[in-house]
């Protein structure tokens, strides 16, 4: 499936095989290149061996995604638009995916590189059977009129993306072409990255992501930015 189906399909994987994704492919998945929501953001990944973190899940990984940036505005978001196209890829491959926001750095290895801090980590590798969402109503999701000003089809794949703990932070208004986007003041700024990269896979030649210049206010969310699709 392309990454661009995978939205229609793909679900938090926390049930592996167990055995370690090979060299080959590990190299094709560092390959693979992300688009940033915010170019001039620094943003470090590393594949590390799981003793290099700490996890209470047991079901974690041999290998695991480290997420690093410079801690600046926008950061979060631009992390979790990054590294949702990397999520939307490895289910391309085949392979299972989880955002482990539960995830340390172990003690012993650094949680600070180059000026940038740790975020978040992604569990990655071969799920044990078939772990995808087979039609939509696996999906437990907010409806569009639920996180939009207006039902349009063209935020669906944003509706199914994932959160931290299913949250759904996100809500969007429309303005003649744009589309605002915004994150509930208790939500996390990283997963509306996330339903942004959902809009970006999507509508990879037509997306666009701009700062407008008076928004419409929106009571008990902050605004995030806007794009046209
Ligand atoms: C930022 C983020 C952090 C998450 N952290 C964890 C976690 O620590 N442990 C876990 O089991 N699932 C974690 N999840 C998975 C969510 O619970 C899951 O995405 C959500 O319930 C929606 O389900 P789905 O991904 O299967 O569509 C996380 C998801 C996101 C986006």
């Amino acid at each position: 499936m392309t990454r661009n189906e995978m939205i229609y399909h793909r679900k938090s994987c926390r049930s592996f095989t167990g055995v370690p994704v090979d060299a080959a492919m590990i190299e094709t998945i560092k390959a693979f290149s992300l688009k940033p929501l915010y170019p001039e953001i620094k943003v470090r990944w590393d594949i590390v061996p799981r003793n290099q973190v700490k996890c209470i899940c047991p079901w974690t990984t041999p290998q695991l995604i480290t997420i690093y940036s410079e801690e600046t505005d926008g950061w979060l978001e631009n992390v979790g638009f990054l590294f949702q196209q990397m999520d939307l890829y490895l289910q391309s491959l085949g392979l299972g995916v989880c955002w482990l926001g539960m995830g340390r750095m172990n003690l012993k290895t650094t949680t600070e590189v180059e000026g940038m801090k740790f975020v978040i980590m992604l569990a990655f590798g071969h799920p044990k059977g078939d772990q995808l969402r087979h039609d939509l109503k696996g999906f437990k999701r907010k409806s569009l009129e639920q996180i939009a000003d207006q039902l349009d089809p063209r935020l669906e794949p944003a509706r199914l993306a994932p959160s931290a703990v299913n949250s759904q932070p996100w809500y969007f208004t429309h303005k003649g072409n744009n589309i605002h986007v915004y994150c509930s003041k208790k939500g996390s700024r990283l997963d509306v990255g996330i339903a942004l990269a959902h809009l970006y896979v999507a509508n990879e030649e037509a997306f666009r992501f701009f700062k407008a210049e008076n928004p419409p206010a929106v009571a008990g969310f902050s605004y995030i930015g806007s794009v046209t699709l």
